[in-house]
């Protein structure tokens, strides 16, 4: 069919050692502390986007795994991004006519029809937003031909979540939280590529698949509003924890990456029941997943073997090395046999984005 492009796009999930909680702006997305993730493999875990544009559609819509999305032209988050990219669209569109180049499809102006799909839980703690809005603007920048870097795209994802900036780059991955108002210093940074550490490796315990009952964005709100804890934590906390687990990371090592990663999650959660009234995102075996850890983390020598991390919801990420992993998985597919689904195999390569399709 003349007068439609398409493009789609795969992205990973991050989950964060150090964790983002807390915005200092609403609007633009920028945090109260820096934060620091792992990027997943995504043989497991992957938002698939396909973004068609067309001068005859009559309006721009929005399907999340099949289901149409309303009030799409109220979505703020989706239209700073619909609304960043397509500035960048017009001006290339203006810089290509300037030097001569005709008939160049005017889709800055174009409506678009955007499908989404992720291939785990939405909105239960495994970091959807991440990944699908870091899929999002990937793939509105391989559909308008954008010459731009992955900074500058993880700035605009950053307005759609601010986890999503992560997802940008594979491998260890900072957002620097910035100091300028205008949020143009808030972006990822690639700490070390997925090849630094091919030792370590994540697991994903889903104990439950369902929406959480508060968003990470309300839950967020609530605690900047409430919580003195989180005054706390990132005035003192966090800084020290982003400089202990970037040192971790470049020498490998995993019993001080699993301390601060284990801290960190603890410390969210008690950040969440500091709020007021309190957020509970963990439940009964999420509780149990600590303990388990806790326990063969303290059964052999003085190294740790294991770190758990959990976002806003119940469900668990296992943080280990190679060479421990069978061993973990025994454990939980003995104790938690349910929650190891999704792990039909482990995996460790921290994959990065990439495109596939073609115009049609
Ligand atoms: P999670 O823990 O899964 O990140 P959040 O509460 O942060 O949960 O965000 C969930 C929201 O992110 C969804 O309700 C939806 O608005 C958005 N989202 C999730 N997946 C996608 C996707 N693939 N494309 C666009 N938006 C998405
Ligand atoms: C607990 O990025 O989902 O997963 O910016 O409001 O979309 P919004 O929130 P989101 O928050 C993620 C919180 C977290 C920790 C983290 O990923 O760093
Ligand atoms: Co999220």
């Amino acid at each position: 069919m003349a007068n439609i492009y398409e493009k789609t796009t795969t992205a990973p999930v991050n989950i964060a050692v150090v964790k983002y909680w807390g915005k200092r702006d609403t609007s633009l997305i920028l945090p109260t502390n820096s934060s620091l993730s792992v990027t997943l493999s995504q043989d497991q875990l992957q938002s698939k986007t396909t973004i068609r544009v067309s001068k005859d559609f009559k309006a721009t819509r929005l399907w999340l795994n099949g289901i149409e999305e309303t009030n799409v032209e109220n979505n703020q988050r989706l239209q700073a991004c619909l609304r960043a990219t397509r500035l960048l669209r017009k001006e290339y569109e203006n810089s290509l006519a300037i030097s001569g180049h005709v008939n160049i499809p005017p889709l800055s102006e174009w409506n678009l029809h955007i499908c989404s799909e992720n291939n785990f839980p939405t909105a239960a703690g495994l970091a959807s937003s991440a990944s699908g809005f870091a899929c999002l603007v990937y793939t509105l920048a391989k559909l308008f031909e954008l010459p731009i870097s992955a900074t500058d795209l993880s700035r605009i994802a950053r307005q759609g979540s601010g986890s999503a900036c992560r997802s940008m780059f594979g491998g260890f991955v900072a957002w620097e939280m910035g100091d300028n108002t205008d949020g143009s210093d808030s972006q990822a940074v690639q700490i070390a590529p997925e090849t630094h550490w091919p030792e370590l490796e994540a697991l994903i315990c889903v104990v439950s698949d369902l929406k959480k009952g508060t968003s990470s964005t309300e839950g967020m709100q609530h605690t900047v509003k409430t919580s003195e804890l989180l005054q706390h934590r990132i005035s003192k906390v966090v800084p020290e924890r982003m400089r202990g687990i970037k040192e971790a990371i470049k020498t490998r090592d995993f019993k001080k990456f699993a301390e601060i990663t284990m801290r960190d999650s603890n410390q969210f959660h008690a950040v969440c029941v500091d709020t007021f009234p309190p957020i509970f995102y963990m439940n009964d075996v999420s509780r149990a997943i600590i303990r388990l850890i806790t326990e063969y983390n303290n059964s052999g020598d003085e190294t740790y073997k294991a770190a758990y991390t959990f976002d806003a919801g119940p469900n668990a990420v296992i943080y280990a090395q190679k060479e421990n992993i069978k061993e973990i998985i025994n454990l939980l597919a003995h104790y938690f046999p349910s929650t190891l689904d999704l792990n039909k195999e482990y995996f460790n390569d921290h994959a990065g984005l990439f495109s596939t399709d073609e115009k049609i």
